[in-house]
């Protein structure tokens, strides 16, 4: 019992002083940033901390010293408490500190991007024709005249030749912006042998007034397939085949006799108007075909012209308007939005694939 007081009698200011050096410790905190703020809270107000250790100690303190020692160590814990919680909202006032900042987070808010419709569109048609084994071609969009006219049979009074249609980029009128894609046909089969299955997408330029139905610049994907044998059934059936998975099982399609210097016999092609189902409404005006694209067998002049012999081959070619197709598709009326870059026009295609 002796011993026992003795050793509190010791025990007791020790314990004043190192709550007493705590405190001034406290006085003295200082943090830079959450992380320093943190360790300080670690060091004296966890569970595991320094303060915790003394309220441990404090319940063998003899109970006439309690007070005074109790009253001493919640001082020190309010007032730590305190201090880091004042360090804490002087952070906030300022916002984040430089160490704070996580520099490998993405800025927020990010809006979602869109595909372009004419970038969705095309990739459609490429993927549809890819599935019977049609490849991508590319070429320039300066062009010269043998490509874009001369060896796709244009005679020279033609009047796409003309500078109405066409776009000269300087005085030579050997340099031109090329009027369809077609042109990309001629320069593949130029240095491909047969068989050629190829697609052409890309931009062209028309020297047209722009409105809502006519661009100065619209994009197309024409296709060429040169082989022994092939016929207009052929055609017919690629297309058709095109027409159902991008429009509908049930759409229907229908060939008219049309012209093209390129191809002989040559055609255009109307779809069943998907709006009414082919029963005549204002979209399609009351015929009930909407058309959509042109096409033919290759001119043996054409195949002669490039350096393959028209008694061996035969081909069929087709072309189409990127932004026709994306009009019936989407419904677009007015093609000028396709090049406002309006972001709410563009927003309407986040779920589109
Ligand atoms: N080149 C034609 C155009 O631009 C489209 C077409 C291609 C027609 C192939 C028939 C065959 O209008």
């Amino acid at each position: 019992m002796y011993l026992c007081e003795k050793i509190r009698i010791i025990y007791i200011p020790m314990l004043k002083e190192r709550i007493n050096n705590l405190l001034a410790e406290v006085e003295k905190f200082k943090a830079d940033n959450a992380e320093q703020i943190e360790a300080l809270r670690i060091k004296y107000l966890s569970k595991k901390g320094e303060i915790s250790a003394l309220f441990d100690e404090f319940r063998t303190v003899a109970p006439e010293q309690k007070k005074e020692v109790g009253q001493l160590l919640n001082t020190l814990k309010t007032k730590a408490t305190d201090k880091i919680n004042e360090i804490k909202a002087s952070f906030a006032d300022k916002g984040p500190v430089a160490a704070d900042l996580d520099l490998t987070r993405t800025p927020d808010p990010i809006p979602m991007g869109t595909r372009h419709p004419i970038s969705l569109v095309r990739n459609k048609i490429v993927d549809i024709f890819s599935r019977q084994g049609f490849v991508v071609a590319d070429g320039p969009e300066v062009e010269d005249d043998w490509h874009v006219f001369s060896s796709l049979n244009f005679p020279p009074e033609h009047p796409a030749r003309d500078m109405q249609d066409t776009f000269f980029i300087t005085r030579d009128p050997d340099v031109l912006l090329r009027t369809h894609t077609s042109c990309v046909q001629t320069r593949v089969m130029e240095h491909q042998k047969p068989p050629i299955r190829v697609l052409c997408p890309g931009r062209v330029y028309r020297n047209e007034a722009i409105s809502a139905r006519a661009h100065c610049f619209f994009h197309q994907v024409e296709g060429l397939y040169i082989d022994k044998n092939v016929s207009f059934a052929d055609l017919k059936q690629a297309l058709m085949f095109f027409a159902k998975e991008m429009f509908g099982e049930e759409t229907q399609i229908r060939l008219r006799p049309s012209y093209f210097p390129f191809t002989e016999p040559s055609a255009e092609m109307d779809i069943s108007c998907d709006l009414c189902g082919g029963k005549g409404c204002g979209f399609c005006k009351g015929s009930g075909w909407v058309e959509i694209l042109g096409c033919g067998m290759v001119d043996p002049n054409v195949l002669e012209s490039c350096g393959i012999d028209s008694k061996v081959y035969s081909g069929f070619a087709f072309g189409m308007g990127v932004e026709r197709i994306t009009n019936l598709k989407y419904r677009v009326k007015d093609l000028r939005v396709f090049s406002e870059n309006d972001t709410r026009f563009l927003d309407e295609f986040k779920s589109a694939y």
